[in-house]
């Protein structure tokens, strides 16, 4: 008989998070350090028990995280694991059920995890979500043209100071599906663990324009074993405008003389090549991660960039059963409202509308791809898809 509930002890998932991630002793230490801190940040373990024993567990995090054009409560899920005797026996299928009804409880609409396996996850109601491009250049690739008007300053910044924070929260707000940063967030961007050998640096140029903070990017710098020249890792570019953009590539150029290899991650949406005097040396795109609706009845209000229009649709959500059946999803002045229906248009499990009301997929690429039963009443009614894009990890 399975019991769910939040760990009484953080130290209690040490020993199922070491065999489950294989932690190696040095990463051991750095790992019981993280978790206290999180913990101490405000993130919650849960775990199932069977008697006495501590089953499987996971680690809750509270961000707020921009969906469509507002930013709502978002649960993030992390550290899932569970003993190595107890796999199969379905303490984890448990465990997520019941994680659904806690995120519910706190009023967190959607739930975004970076899983390990997408099968594994899709059984459970999540789908694809975020994506983003890395590229990989030597800083002699780029060409930014001349400066043009007032001057930007670089400043670099173990930590990024109140005006920096402040910036990106706003930024955050009005871009894609970032989410907001608290001083936890910040911690975990810029600390390096003992077990990131390779890392030598980490932390923020701040781009400083008129007495304001203009943009902000954000940086690890790493040096492999027996490697020469370290690689500088630019996984953030927040910026106001194109000035400020070619301003950080300007910076990133200027450091040609130390650094080997520039590794930048993007949205989708803004291309670099123009920037460049020739193709990159590599160019992946990476999906990470996978989105879930918590409660349909929390989405009632969503602000969107859409136009009007009306949709019956039957969810299938096995998991969670205030989801399950039959609801009318209409949008009025870029509004979303989300009620219990009558009449369905549209049959799909609760992981495909996730896809879709994030703005990751379209109900006609699903359609197409027999992934949503079109009915017969369905009259192409569609929402419009946006760049996801999600520059957190947990
Ligand atoms: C992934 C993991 C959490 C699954 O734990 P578990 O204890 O086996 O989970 P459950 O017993 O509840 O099974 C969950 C589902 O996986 C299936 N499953 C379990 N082991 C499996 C295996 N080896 N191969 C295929 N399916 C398997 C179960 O049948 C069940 O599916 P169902 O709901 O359709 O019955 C566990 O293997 C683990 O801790 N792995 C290492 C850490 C990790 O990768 N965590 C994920 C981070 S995103």
């Amino acid at each position: 008989m399975f019991l769910y509930k939040q760990l009484d002890d953080p130290q209690q998932i040490l020993p199922l998070a070491t065999s489950a991630f294989a932690l190696r002793p040095i990463e051991q230490g750095a790992a019981d350090g993280w978790l206290a801190s999180s913990v101490k940040h405000g993130c919650e373990l849960y775990g199932v028990y069977e008697d006495d024993a501590l089953l499987a567990g996971f680690m809750l995090y509270d961000f707020q995280m921009r969906l469509r054009s507002c930013v709502v409560p978002m649960g993030g899920i992390g550290l899932l694991c569970s003993r190595l005797d107890a796999r199969g026996k379905g303490a984890v299928r448990f465990m997520i059920q019941n994680s659904l009804d806690t995120m519910m409880q706190k009023g967190q609409v959607v739930c975004v995890l970076d899983p390990f396996d997408e099968t594994f996850y899709r059984h459970y109601g999540w789908e694809k979500f975020s994506r983003c491009q890395i590229i990989e250049i030597s800083p002699n690739l780029l060409k930014v043209p001349e400066r043009l008007g007032a001057g930007i300053t670089a400043t670099d910044l173990p930590f990024p100071d109140e005006a920096s924070m402040s910036f990106y929260n706003q930024y955050a707000a009005e871009h894609y599906t970032l989410a907001q940063r608290t001083q936890r967030e910040w911690e975990s961007r810029t600390q390096i663990l003992s077990w990131s050998t390779d890392t030598a640096a980490r932390g923020v140029v701040k781009f400083f324009r008129n007495e304001c903070v203009a943009g902000l990017m954000g940086y690890d710098l790493t040096r492999k074993d027996g490697e020469d020249r370290p690689t500088f890792h630019a996984n953030l570019l927040a910026c106001e405008d194109e000035a400020v953009f070619q301003e950080m590539l300007r910076y990133l150029r200027q450091l040609s003389h130390q650094v080997a290899t520039l590794r930048i991650c993007l949205p989708l949406d803004r291309e670099l090549w123009p920037y460049l005097s020739d193709r990159p040396a590599k160019s992946t795109i990476r999906d990470l991660f996978m989105i879930r609706i918590v409660s349909l009845d929390l989405l009632d209000g969503l602000r969107m960039d859409a136009p009007d229009m009306s949709l019956g649709v039957d969810v299938v959500d096995e998991q969670a059963p205030w989801n399950h059946g039959v609801w009318d999803l209409t949008i009025t002045s870029g509004v979303l409202r989300v009620q219990r229906g009558q009449r369905a248009d549209l049959r799909c499990g609760i992981g495909a509308l996730s896809s879709v009301v994030s703005g990751f997929s379209s109900f006609a690429q699903l359609i197409a791809s027999r992934h949503i039963e079109s009915l017969d009443t369905y009259q192409g009614q569609d929402l419009p898809k946006t760049v996801t894009f999600l520059a957190d990890y947990f």
